[in-house]
């Protein structure tokens, strides 16, 4: 009996020396590979055949390999995270593949998250968002109220937790045609605002996240949803709705 063999594909990849050369795709050949794989050990065996080869292997972003980071970002097919629903770059199988396919494989693309190398984009645009107001400030004098004895609804506490489980991937603002970063910056906003321990900065948080996200480029929400349905982590549209609402009511108690 033959052993199974795996599959043949072809891959267009988008290569580019730094932010300021333009970039092009090139086409590489990969064979017999596993339907066991996954995509991101698809792409080591190709740098593997490259170096070996003497060739420049193709710069990718990745940490956890679990789902849990947000650093693999891969345009896969057309798709952020590629054809799969509700998983990360780093999640997809290449059993989602067929034998002889074509896939094309692109960095993000946004203007507020420019081109590093090839496939890596900086997303340090998100960390400075963030750094405008996605925290909270606690006395840590002695006398520290224990979080425990403040209580929380159940129905808050599981909002603030589904909004928490953004990781920062950017997905998307790179699928988002405005290049909007709502879904995000909502997800961070209402994971704070749902809590008592996040209502004490609320007004001052909203304001100067949404602030610094139009400073850093990224475009408006035009309702479109495509962030929802490309998030790996199941972020609802209701995050902008509530994060618009705290914007408001902010703008009203600032006259
Ligand atoms: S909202 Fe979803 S797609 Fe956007 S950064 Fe968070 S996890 Fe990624
Ligand atoms: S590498 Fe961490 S989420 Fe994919």
């Amino acid at each position: 009996m033959s052993a199974k063999k795996g599959l043949n594909l072809t891959l267009k990849i988008w290569r580019q020396k730094n932010n300021k050369s333009k970039g092009q795709f090139e086409t590489y050949k990969i064979s017999d590979v596993s339907t066991e794989s996954s995509f991101l050990e698809m792409l080591d065996m190709l740098n593997e055949n490259m170096i070996n080869a003497g060739q420049e292997p193709i710069a990718f972003d990745h940490d956890c390999r679990e789902g849990i980071c947000g650093m693999c970002s891969l345009y896969i097919n057309g798709r952020a995270h590629g054809p799969d629903t509700g998983i990360t770059t780093c999640q997809l199988h290449m059993r989602m593949f067929k034998d002889g396919e074509t896939i094309h494989i692109e960095p993000w693309r946004s203007a507020a998250f420019p081109v590093i190398k090839d496939l890596v984009v900086d997303r340090s645009s998100f960390d400075r968002v963030m750094a405008a107001g996605g925290f909270i400030s606690v006395n840590t004098s002695g006398n520290t109220l224990d979080a425990n004895a403040i209580p929380v609804r159940k129905e808050d506490a599981d909002k603030a937790m589904d909004a928490a489980a953004c990781i920062g991937c950017g997905a998307c603002v790179a699928t988002c045609k405005n290049g909007s970063a709502m879904l995000f910056v909502g997800a961070k906003v209402s994971q704070y605002a749902l809590l008592p321990q996040g209502r004490v900065e609320a007004q001052r948080r909203v304001l100067n996240m949404v602030k610094a996200m139009d400073e850093e480029g990224f475009g408006n929400c035009s309702n479109t949803g495509a962030c929802e349905v490309e998030c790996p982590k199941g972020i609802s549209l209701e995050v902008i709705a509530r994060m618009n609402r705290e914007y408001m009511s902010a703008n009203l108690d600032r006259g």
